[in-house]
């Protein structure tokens, strides 16, 4: 219910951003049309689909205008279709966050196209090899990290120089449930969030005084493509499901949503105190 009315809020803001008095000003608020992205250019990597798609799709709905970057370019333009023809501004870029050069060229050629760089969700992520530790290979693992950690270096790397010349910025990266606490399960995984999470601070420290802030979100399990793919893969999809639900103790896996609107509070001014924090977002997964 609550969610469905932030949903129309949202959606409403993309239909009259033009007519409000100012970025995310106070007379916005008041009239319920919460432009909390106006003005901002962002960048989400892994942007085709699940949590990235669904982050996409929310900051342009609160104002920003949005580059989508992903490895699959039908899904990827497929998203843009969909955020434009909602009344958001959006341009898809193919980019692997493992390929430097590809970053350097993409992240220039978005502040060519939208002015400058404000956001960097570092989203892009892969579940990788699920055996156990002594049955991985090297090349496996050195997957897993090249995606999921050093993915998260590259793009931050080349980000920093934008948002410095943008007066400041906001990077939130995706870590993990499995980046807080251990499961038998997806070693490199798990390898990987940890040291996302340790990253996200210690950026927060070294770039403060640029009023550039670093954060790291922690979902629990949500339903996307990449949940649904490695359950497929594991047998039973619904037993699987079934199992997931009940590790949560709000009963049920989360929503791409559910992780969105965490990161637009961290993507937006709102949160301009926040940085070097961890946002668990996980249904009380990790409270126990
Ligand atoms: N779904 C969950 O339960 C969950 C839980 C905790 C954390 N996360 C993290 O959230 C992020 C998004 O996960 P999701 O569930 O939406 O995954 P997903 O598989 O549904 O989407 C990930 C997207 O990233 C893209 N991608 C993969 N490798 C890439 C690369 N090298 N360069 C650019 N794009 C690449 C894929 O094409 C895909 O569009 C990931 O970092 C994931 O680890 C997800």
């Amino acid at each position: 219910m609550h969610q469905e009315g932030q949903r129309r809020v949202g959606y409403l803001s993309a239909q009259v951003g033009s007519t409000s008095s100012g970025p995310g000003s106070f007379r916005d608020r008041e009239e319920g049309t919460m432009n909390r992205l106006n003005g901002k250019v962002a960048l989400v990597t892994g942007a085709a689909q699940g949590i990235g798609f669904a982050t996409a799709q929310l900051f342009a709905r609160e104002g920003a205008t949005v580059a989508l970057t992903d490895v699959q370019i039908d899904e990827g333009m497929r998203a843009v279709d969909e955020i434009v023809r909602s009344g958001g501004t959006a341009r898809f870029w193919q980019l692997d966050t493992t390929d430097e050069p590809g970053i350097t060229r993409v992240f220039a050629e978005v502040v060519d196209a939208f002015g400058h760089l404000d956001v960097l969700v570092n989203n892009a992520g892969i579940s990788g090899t699920n055996k156990p530790t002594h049955e991985i290979t090297l090349e496996e693992w050195n997957r897993v990290i090249s995606v999921n950690l050093n993915g998260v270096f590259l793009c931050t790397k080349h980000a920093i120089g934008y948002m410095k010349s943008a007066g400041g910025g906001s990077i939130v990266n995706l870590s993990s449930i499995y980046g807080l606490v251990g499961a038998a399960d997806s070693p490199p995984y798990h390898a990987a969030k940890g040291a996302v999470r340790l990253m996200s601070k210690t950026d927060a420290m070294i770039y403060a005084p640029d009023y550039i802030r670093v954060n790291s979100v922690h979902p629990g399990f949500i339903w996307t493509p990449m949940v649904e793919n490695f359950l497929s893969s594991q047998g039973d999809l619904e037993a699987g499901r079934r199992a997931i639900d009940e590790l949560h103790p709000i009963g049920h896996m989360g929503e791409p949503e559910d992780i969105a609107y965490g990161i637009l509070y961290l993507a937006s001014e709102e949160s301009k105190f926040v940085t070097g924090s961890e946002l668990v977002i996980d249904g009380g997964y990790t409270a126990h």
